[in-house]
């Protein structure tokens, strides 16, 4: 379905430390956790697996170290088919998520960057070739690599899609003309301070999304109410597919990779926001990061509820 589209991800990689617990703790409360574990994550890996699942041959241009996280990392990028000859190892530490979870699948999450601070913005650059025919990008690196990087995919005509991940404002001026920009709700406030809750601040931030980046369209991932999209002249909502929730992380990789490549398949932006609201679903309903990306098979028979 999807193997003939060569994609690349610039972005980030990290050790996800997943702790999970009932509830919670409030600022100055000790609470004990149900279990722990360590998962494969980092939005950057987290997409290029959403994108080689669905057959797309994908390759990553990122950071790690050469320490144990980094080399373990490498190798489950690698038996997802993904090639890793533009991730460097030359950086100080693997990047490190710590992620508490709550009973209902909602998480809370802190990031030692690490490594992915230290990408050069030149040598990402560099490796955005001309036979891309998508790129995807998210904000867990510096602003220069992602301003850097979606410049150039700009100006050769790759399909560019920006995955506004994690919250933070960000000079959107300096980067112009991607294909989409898909924030959440959360990074939406960040970026415009309108909090997507009703249809006219959706309307009102994704205006202002697209006047201030002059991408083609706007996609704010709006957790279980699904998404919606901006085209400059329409706006539509499209609700969530029902699902039985054990954990929300990387739901919005998901959606963002699936949602691309059926884009670049389709050129048809409702078509493509629908698969990614059916990713997301399928994705909220499993653990884990890279491992609730679902496969074409997973997609195709995908019912309704
Ligand atoms: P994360 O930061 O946890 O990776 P996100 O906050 O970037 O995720 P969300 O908006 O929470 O992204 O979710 C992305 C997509 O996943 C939504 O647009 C929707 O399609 C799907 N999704 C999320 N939560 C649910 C849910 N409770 N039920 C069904 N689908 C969901
Ligand atoms: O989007 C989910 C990801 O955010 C996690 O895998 C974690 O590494 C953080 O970067």
């Amino acid at each position: 379905m999807f193997s003939n589209f060569h994609t690349a991800v610039v972005g980030s990689i990290n050790m996800d430390m997943i702790l999970r617990m009932n509830k919670v703790p409030d600022a100055g409360e000790n609470l004990l956790g149900t279990s722990y574990g360590y998962a494969n994550g980092g939005k950057g890996a987290n997409q290029a697996v959403g994108l080689a699942r669905l057959g797309a041959p994908t390759k990553l241009i990122g950071k790690v170290a050469d320490d144990e996280n980094g080399r373990k990392l490498l190798k489950n990028l690698q038996g997802n088919n993904i090639d890793i000859s533009g991730v460097s190892t030359k950086g100080s530490q693997t990047g490190l998520a710590a992620i508490i979870l709550d009973a209902n699948g909602n998480n809370r999450i802190v990031v030692y960057e690490g490594a992915n601070a230290e990408i050069d913005a030149d040598e990402a650059a560099s490796q955005i070739t001309d036979d891309l025919d998508l790129l995807l990008l998210q904000f867990e690196t510096s602003e220069d690599v992602v301003i850097k990087c979606v410049n150039t995919a700009v100006s050769k005509g790759i399909t560019t899609v920006v995955d506004c991940g994690p919250a933070k404002e960000f000079n959107l001026e300096n980067m112009q003309g991607a294909t989409i920009i898909t924030p959440n709700e959360s990074e939406t406030k960040a970026l415009t301070g309108i909090y997507p809750d009703s249809e006219e601040s959706i309307l009102e931030a994704s205006q202002i999304l697209m006047t201030r980046s002059k991408a083609e369209y706007i996609v704010l991932k709006l957790g279980s109410r699904g998404c919606s999209v901006w085209d400059g002249n329409k706006l539509t909502l499209l609700p969530a597919y029902k699902s039985n929730v054990v954990d929300t992380t990387a739901a919005g990789d998901c959606f963002t990779a699936a949602m691309a490549l059926e884009y670049l398949r389709s050129g048809d932006i409702l078509s493509a926001c629908d698969m990614g609201n059916k990713a997301g679903s399928i994705s909220v309903s499993r653990m884990g990061a890279d491992a609730s990306m679902p496969d074409v098979s997973d997609i195709l028979n995908f019912n309704k509820n």
